[in-house]
């Protein structure tokens, strides 16, 4: 039998009996309708531990939330060399010890350590497999990419199988763990502990997939079962961890309702539409939440002073000190537009090739971005800086800090994605004062209506088409919004009262988890 464990598992939840204890024997496994849930959660990257966008952000905004309404959550990431030690308090999980796992011809051992969720009370599981989670970065180019993800999802299931968890709602996340459905169903399937669970995946992006080669089809650990893996990328030489999520998963979230939608076109499909349509009586957009705990200006950690709707006038303080930090020209009446962004594809900075240039020349703006990623986009930024250096900043990187120091300082936050599944900047920017400027896609659409000067309503400037004209419309009309003080006072403060907090966002999560324990496995 693969994976069963050889001498039956223990219910103990671990050496501290840390957290809950949740059996299966208590109440059944079944949903009874007020009853805590438990939810084993998987999530390839969590905030404050492991980040590199807002994936990370939400699995532990959502896993805070959720414990907090009182649930049983468990959630599993890999220990990540990158993940600070220093101040965080780990302990080996007794029976998830040098556990072993075979991937194909990979002969695996891992450890379980667990910790509190720093600034939550949730526990969260750490994988501990250094030959494969002690690399330079979170995610990396190896050939065994799809090994590493494929090994924490493997490790998830063990481990709820060893502490006895039986998950009502197995919640995975991107491509990384959406094998875990079809694991579920198949290696899985023995164990009555998983025989009420419902599976969730969540699409967090599209653009990124895990395809690896089919060759290496006997990494997935599914033994016999390999064979339902879908024929159709089997025939052109791959495997889609995505696809087989989406076939499998009992139902399918994305991160905003305008996302749900398009991904289900050609156009933001990337080759999934199809199935996407086929199963969309099981998907749902949900628009993710902001954890204010963290992002809100009247008491933000990282900032030196802090201010409300009625105290703008430290903002504009904030701003003088962040011009100053970054080596720009300190002037309170110029216009400061701020981008923190991973600098991709996806975020739609080639429409500032030939924009900016132009606008700067035209206007008297300032701008400063933090981030990093690919060439033409770091090189881009650099060129302009150094062009401008008194009116462009670029400071490349990753600078947690520095993101929030943008988002309370800047006038303007600059998001002219071409797709965004959600995007949380630009509900960030809006409890900042900041006033964004988007493309309508995806979440940025749910998320920012249009000012419209007439009727005062609107937190934000909303562009329609992918291309210059679009972005230095929406860049201009926010710059001409500026010089009207009264207008803009609105527009901002339109903003700040806006509230995507996750402690309202958690219940339509709580409410899909029902839905799902009441209908049907599918
Ligand atoms: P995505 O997940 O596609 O990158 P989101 O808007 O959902 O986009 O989330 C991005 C998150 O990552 C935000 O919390 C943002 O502040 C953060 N972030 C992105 N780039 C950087 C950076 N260079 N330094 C610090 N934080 C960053
Ligand atoms: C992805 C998307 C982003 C979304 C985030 C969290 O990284 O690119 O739009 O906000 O996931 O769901």
């Amino acid at each position: 039998m693969w994976n069963q464990p050889a001498a039956g598992r223990s219910r103990a939840f671990g050496a501290q009996n840390l957290g809950p204890s949740a059996t299966r024997s208590d109440t059944g496994n079944r949903y009874t309708g007020a009853m805590a849930l438990r939810i084993c959660f998987i999530a390839s990257e969590v905030a404050p531990l492991a980040k590199t966008g807002g994936l990370a952000d939400v699995s532990g905004a959502l896993a805070k939330y959720l414990h907090a309404a009182g649930h049983d959550i468990r959630l599993f990431m890999p220990l990540y060399a990158q993940i600070d030690r220093s101040t965080l308090e780990v302990w080996p999980v007794e029976f998830l010890q040098n556990v072993p796992l075979q991937l194909g011809s990979h002969a695996l051992r891992f450890d379980v350590h667990t910790a509190r969720l720093p600034g939550a009370s949730t526990m969260v599981y750490l994988i501990d497999c250094p030959q494969l989670y002690a690399r330079g970065s979170l995610y990396t180019n190896d050939v065994d990419e799809h090994l590493r993800f494929i090994a924490l999802t493997h490790a998830a299931l063990l481990a709820c199988q060893r502490m006895g968890f039986a998950p009502h709602i197995l919640h995975c996340n991107d491509w990384h763990t959406a094998l875990a459905p079809l694991l579920l169903r198949t290696v899985f399937a023995w164990d009555s502990l998983f025989a009420e669970t419902r599976s969730l995946l969540t699409l967090h992006n599209l653009g990124y997939q895990g395809s690896f080669s089919s060759d290496l089809a006997a990494d997935t650990g599914l033994g016999p079962a390999t064979g339902q893996l879908d024929a159709g990328e089997r025939y052109a030489g791959r495997i889609n961890p995505l696809r087989e999520g989406i076939l499998h998963a009992d139902h399918i979230s994305t991160v905003s309702p305008t996302y749900a939608q398009e991904i289900q076109t050609a156009e933001h499909g990337w080759g999934l539409d199809g199935v996407l349509r086929q199963r969309a009586g099981h998907l749902t957009g949900l628009l993710n939440g902001v954890d204010y705990e963290d992002w809100d200006p009247r008491h933000d950690r990282h900032l030196p002073r802090h201010y409300n709707a009625n105290q703008l006038g430290i903002k504009a303080e904030l701003k003088q000190l962040l011009q100053q930090r970054v080596g720009l020209e300190a002037l309170a009446q110029r216009p400061l537009i701020g981008v923190v962004s991973r600098l991709t594809l996806q975020k739609g900075f080639e429409l500032l090739f030939d924009t900016l240039p132009q606008l700067l020349q035209e206007r008297d703006a300032s701008l400063v971005v933090l981030g990093s990623g690919d060439a033409r986009y770091e090189d881009f930024f650099a060129a302009l800086a150094q062009l401008w250096p008194q009116r462009v900043a670029f400071q490349r990187g990753y600078n947690e800090e520095l993101s929030h120091w943008i988002e309370a300082g800047s006038d303007i936050f600059l998001m002219p994605s071409l797709y965004e599944p959600c995007g949380l900047n630009q509900m960030y920017s809006l409890r900042y004062g900041t006033v964004p400027v988007v493309r309508r896609t995806g979440g940025l659409a749910d998320s920012v209506q249009q000012f419209d000067a007439d009727t005062r309503s609107g937190t934000g400037v909303v562009f329609n088409d992918f291309d210059g004209g679009g972005v230095a419309w929406g860049l201009n009309t926010a710059l001409d919004l500026y010089q009207h003080k009264a207008l803009w006072r609105r527009l901002v403060q339109n903003g700040m009262a806006q509230d995507f907090s996750w402690r309202k966002q958690v219940g339509a999560y709580e409410r899909l988890y029902q839905h799902l324990l009441q209908g049907p496995r599918t």
